[in-house]
């Protein structure tokens, strides 16, 4: 393992810094050590917005790609927040995504005994429409949490951000999320050679905006990730 990997895994180079690692997130955190990460991305595979909105459609045509993806329940995204609370440096930010269905029931119960705290909201306009039985979707949200103590002075250096982002996502993944807004947020949270963290990381929209940016990812995905991309020169191993 080289320096930087050293100083964010513990174990005998099993995973790779910079690099799409296919594996489960909570194999991945295991190995991760305590409070060295400045920035995480967690983007969970919900189960719950399935469940509530039954369009039918699931193994069929549009729904096929989204419902194949491994699920996750309350107790695994419970155990995600646990260790991302424990590999978070002190003041350092977990950006949470989550749609409609989970702003409105709330996650706190996710984040019981944790030092995470809930310090803003983003809504990422997708700039396209959606399904929905009334209203049709065209947002989703990002909660920002900040590991305590909460304080903004030298820990958020871009007081430009907007609450509301316009951005079409590159679709390379069911869920693509938007790289620009990530980006920006990655600039304001963390300095160059930082950690960034996304253990449920789809297509790798937040390693694309930590290479742009010379942060270190750390990350992985239970589906994607590796041999998918076997001709890119991807590890610094
Ligand atoms: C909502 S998507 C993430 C999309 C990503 N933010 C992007 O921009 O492409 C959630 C991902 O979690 C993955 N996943 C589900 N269970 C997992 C687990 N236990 N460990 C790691 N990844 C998991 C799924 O395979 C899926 O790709």
């Amino acid at each position: 393992m080289n320096e930087a990997a050293l100083l964010v895994l513990h174990s005998e180079g099993r995973y790779s810094l910079n690099a799409k690692n296919r594996t489960d997130g909570i194999e991945l955190l295991a190995s991760v050590n305590d409070g060295c990460i400045s920035t995480a991305f967690f983007d969970p595979q919900y189960r719950g917005v399935l469940d509530k909105l039954k369009y039918g459609n699931e193994g069929k045509s549009r729904g096929r790609a989204r419902s194949a993806l491994p699920q996750m329940d309350d107790a695994t995204i419970t155990s995600f927040v646990i260790e991302i609370n424990r590999v978070l440096k002190q003041s350092g930010h977990l950006f949470l995504w989550v749609d409609k269905f989970h702003l409105c029931q709330g996650v706190l119960d996710w984040f019981l005994g944790t030092e995470l705290n809930i310090v803003d909201m983003i809504v990422w306009d997708k700039g396209k429409i959606g399904m929905g039985y009334r209203t049709r979707r065209r947002s989703e949200y990002l909660i920002v949490f900040q590991k305590s103590p909460v304080r903004a002075k030298a820990c958020w250096t871009d007081h430009a951000i907007p609450d509301v982002w316009e951005e079409r996502a590159e679709k390379v993944h069911p869920h693509s999320k938007p790289i620009e807004l990530q980006k920006r947020l990655i600039a304001a949270t963390t300095k160059e050679g930082d950690f960034v963290l996304d253990p449920a990381a789809g297509g790798y929209s937040v390693l694309r905006a930590c290479r742009e940016l010379n942060r270190n990812f750390i990350g992985c995905d239970i589906v994607y990730g590796e041999d998918e991309d076997e001709d890119e020169d991807e590890s610094e191993e």
